[in-house]
């Protein structure tokens, strides 16, 4: 049995990764590969509940407290994340522990505090990074509707980004047009999974 690739994607809100990661695992099942669509948070879990209402802004949770539940968010869906890697799985997920420090980070909580709670997770294979300027951003779809979708806010979020981009990180122009990046994506893709397939998956983060 050969695992499958975690590939997570990053980037500011809007910058067209929920777009992508549906194609990307579209186009995955389509050519023998079994994908799935993950994302972070995963709202749907008890955990991921109180952070929707947080991000809603249906209530308000305390800075530390509301970093910590979203890494619990990722940490309790571990099991099931190495269960389908382990059964021969590629997850594409949209945001990871990256997000998380970003966000949290970019409110002025110490760095290393932040990577600290999501410390052992499981390393992904790749790192899309959609980058786009925050001014073009703002003007995609309904940004301005949760929490975090504020110009400044996310600019902060973006420097973030950059202290934690590594050379697993693939930097790619959001700015091209959707089947352009997806083509990119698709490629890269593939062959990360041939790559990966006999590598034991690390549980290395940060
Ligand atoms: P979403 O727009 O991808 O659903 O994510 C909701 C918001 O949550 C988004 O503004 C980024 C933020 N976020 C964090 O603050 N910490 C995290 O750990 C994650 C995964 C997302
Ligand atoms: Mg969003």
């Amino acid at each position: 049995m050969t695992r499958g690739s975690l590939i997570v994607f990053e980037g500011c809100d809007k910058s067209g990764k929920s777009t992508q990661c549906k194609k990307l695992v579209e186009y995955l099942n389509n050519h023998g590969n079994q994908a799935e669509q993950w994302r972070f948070p995963e709202r749907s879990t008890e955990i991921g509940k109180v952070i929707n209402d947080y991000i809603e802004k249906k209530c308000e949770l305390h800075d530390r407290a509301v970093h910590l539940l979203f890494s619990a968010n990722r940490w309790e869906l571990v099991p099931l994340m190495k269960e389908k890697l382990e059964s021969g799985v590629t997850l594409v997920v949209d945001r990871y522990a990256f997000s998380g420090v970003a966000f949290t980070s970019a409110k002025g909580l110490d760095f290393e505090w932040c990577k600290s709670c999501d410390r052992e997770l499981p390393t992904p294979d790749k790192v899309f990074y959609l980058d786009i300027p925050i001014d073009e951003a703002s003007t995609r779809g309904d940004f301005g509707g949760e929490r975090y979708e504020v110009s400044s806010f996310q600019k902060t979020v973006q420097e973030k980004f950059q202290q934690l981009q590594d050379d697993s990180w693939e930097i790619i122009d959001a700015r091209n047009t959707i089947e352009n990046i997806h083509k990119l994506l698709c490629e890269s893709t593939l062959k990360i999974i041939e790559n990966n397939k006999e590598n034991p998956l690390k549980m290395t983060l940060f």
